[in-house]
């Protein structure tokens, strides 16, 4: 059985920490900005095996640290726990949403939507390109539907 829920900072540190930086120490995961963030988790049957956590700046959501522990990736976990986050942020009528991503993950995203922009860094040796996806035209939709 699969749950999404709203999760606590320590539960999606222990994931990111195991996924992404394994050979860093665990504070490396921490962003400053974490109690302020919103985290969600993917359970199945139980088990906590995908985070991901929601940043929001004026209307504008950032979503950060999106991990899945490598024995459940390619499973499609990921995929439900960002189109839980996407229509999140729909039904909260944030106006976008986007990611700082990792260049072999474009292409991920880009199902979801997600449009590559011009804006791209390195960090920690990793290439990162800004992608974010309007919500605007779904939020303009409904409200057009309804009158
Ligand atoms: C990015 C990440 C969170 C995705 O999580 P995931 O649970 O593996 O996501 P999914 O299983 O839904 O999708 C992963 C791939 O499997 C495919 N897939 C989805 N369901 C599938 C299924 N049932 N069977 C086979 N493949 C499937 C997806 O299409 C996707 O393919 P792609 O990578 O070629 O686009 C995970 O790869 C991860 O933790 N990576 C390391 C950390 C990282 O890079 N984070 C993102 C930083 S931007």
């Amino acid at each position: 059985m699969v749950i999404i829920k709203e999760i606590n900072t320590e539960s999606t540190i222990q994931i990111r920490h195991e996924v992404m930086w394994p050979n860093k120490p665990r504070d490396f995961v921490r962003l400053e900005n974490d109690d302020r963030g919103k985290h969600f988790g993917l359970f199945k049957n139980n088990r906590l095996v995908s985070v991901i956590s929601l940043f929001e700046t004026e209307n504008v959501v950032q979503f950060r640290k999106f991990a899945t522990l490598v024995e459940f990736q390619g499973k499609g976990y990921g995929s439900q726990l960002l189109r839980h986050i996407i229509n999140y942020c729909q039904k909260k009528e944030y106006s976008k949403i986007w990611c700082n991503a990792r260049e072999n993950k474009t292409s991920f995203y880009q199902k979801f939507g997600f449009k590559l922009t011009e804006k791209s860094f390195m960090k920690s040796g990793i290439e990162y390109i800004i992608m974010e996806k309007s919500l605007d035209v779904i939020t303009n939709w409904i409200v057009c539907e309804n009158k």
